[in-house]
């Protein structure tokens, strides 16, 4: 699942965490949305219109009155020609606005005139939140229809307090907007299944403090395992160490090396599909020193290496497989010729291939380059975020667990 092609309206309100909404803008353009901004006055003494601009690929927009933005888009447009208004933060002040049908800025217009649903991120301090007025404001904006992301409880801003009233997280966010706009077949695509996903790196030590890895951001993996538990599925994720957050709504196991990554990986089956996405250490070193390894004069140690196990492969031929095995594979030359290999060799079903040549720009990016090499042939995907390829995927998962195939 992803917000491929939808538009988002987001207007942002007058409070600390709107700077939170930089981080939403990027993940909202990641699924493949395009996100207007309306920024209230008060919203820009926290973040600045230039900086939400630069993330939205767009100019924000902040005044009703303002000639040159009334001429190119105007607040009617603005309020309509979105899937989905978002309100983040949702401030006091602009709960109590909406309950009352005030509009008296260019937010409050938007949010007034608009005929599309609206979702808001209300934050604000715990004591405001529990406020009578703001109790009423919430009761009266969910019987207009209005739908509501957190806030959560935790940590506040202002030093000492705590209580309900945090903005929910970007990513929660993210995930509410994908529900308030998604259909009710894609919400439940993957209903009653179970999917096992592999993620990130493996880190095979050598000694106490040293340690072989790769580069493996786990942000393909991290987004197949959102993009499964969003369509339905109760989703195990078993990642190696990476430096992005466990995705919502998954159950995740860290470990380190690829001999842990294997007993998480069978401790999950059974599944209904696996999906490895891990880059797994092909080798560990042989003997893993208790000791610091001290330098000897001219002498550095021989490193002797060992294979690893095969995740992959192991799962694909464990005696309670998957219906679905799929794999990854990252290649720079002979992409067909190289998946098709790999998916004999290992035994899954699938292989999505992914083109890492110096001239597609996906090492280290943030778009994939897709072949999906099945038993049947190969199909080519358009370059597409890492996020939009996982929602392509999942649904293709589904329809292959529906149609009870797996060519
Ligand atoms: N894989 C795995 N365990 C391993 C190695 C690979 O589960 N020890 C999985 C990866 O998660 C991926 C697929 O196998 O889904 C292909 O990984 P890749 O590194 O391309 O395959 P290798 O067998 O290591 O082949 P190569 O010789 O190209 O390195």
């Amino acid at each position: 699942m992803s917000l491929q092609g939808k538009r988002i309206l987001l207007v942002i309100g007058g409070g600390i965490a709107a700077y939170k909404c930089l981080d939403l803008i990027r993940r909202l353009r990641e699924r493949g949305a395009r996100v207007r901004v309306v920024m209230t006055r008060a919203a820009q003494e926290f973040v600045t219109p230039l900086s939400v601009s630069a993330l939205a690929g767009e100019r924000a927009h902040n005044d009703l009155f303002d000639p040159a933005s009334e001429f190119d888009v105007g607040h009617i447009r603005l309020a309509r020609e979105t899937d989905l208004v978002v309100v983040a933060p949702a401030t006091a002040d602009l709960m109590a606005k909406m309950a009352q049908g005030v509009a008296n800025d260019l937010a409050t217009t938007v949010l007034l005139a608009t005929d599309k649903k609206i979702l808001l991120a209300p934050a604000m301090n715990p004591q405001m939140w529990a406020h009578p007025a703001t109790r009423r404001n919430h009761a009266r904006l969910i019987s207009d229809g209005c739908l509501f992301v957190g806030p959560n409880a935790g940590e506040m801003a202002e030093a000492g307090e705590a209580g309900l009233g945090r903005m929910a997280e970007p990513l929660e966010i993210a995930a509410a907007i994908e529900d308030a706009l998604s259909a009710e077949p894609e919400r439940t695509a993957l209903q009653g299944r179970r999917l096992l996903v592999t993620s990130g790196p493996t880190l095979e030590p050598i000694d106490p403090v040293r340690f072989l890895s790769n580069r493996s951001s786990g942000r393909q993996g991290h987004a197949v395992a959102y993009a499964a538990a969003r369509a339905g599925a109760d989703v195990i994720l078993v990642s190696g160490p990476v430096a992005i957050s466990d995705p919502i709504g998954v159950r995740t196991t860290h470990v380190e090396t690829a001999r842990e990554m294997l007993t998480a990986a069978e401790a999950a089956l059974p599944v209904d599909a696996a999906v490895c996405v891990a880059a797994v250490a092909d080798w560990r070193a042989d003997h893993q020193a208790s000791e610091k390894l001290k330098k000897q004069k001219g002498k550095p140690p021989a490193l002797a290496l060992v294979e690893n196990p095969d995740v992959l492969a192991r799962i694909a031929h464990h005696a309670r497989r998957p219906k679905l095995v799929v794999g990854f594979a990252a290649e720079t030359e002979n992409l067909i010729e190289n998946a098709r290999e790999k998916l004999a060799r290992k035994g899954c079903d699938w292989i999505v291939a992914n083109d890492v040549s110096a001239e597609t720009g996906v090492l280290g990016g943030l778009a994939n380059q897709i072949h999906l090499v099945t038993r049947k042939g190969v199909e080519a995907w358009p370059l597409q975020s890492k996020e939009v390829v996982a929602g392509v995927l999942v649904k293709r998962i589904a329809d292959a667990l529906k149609a009870g195939v797996n060519a």
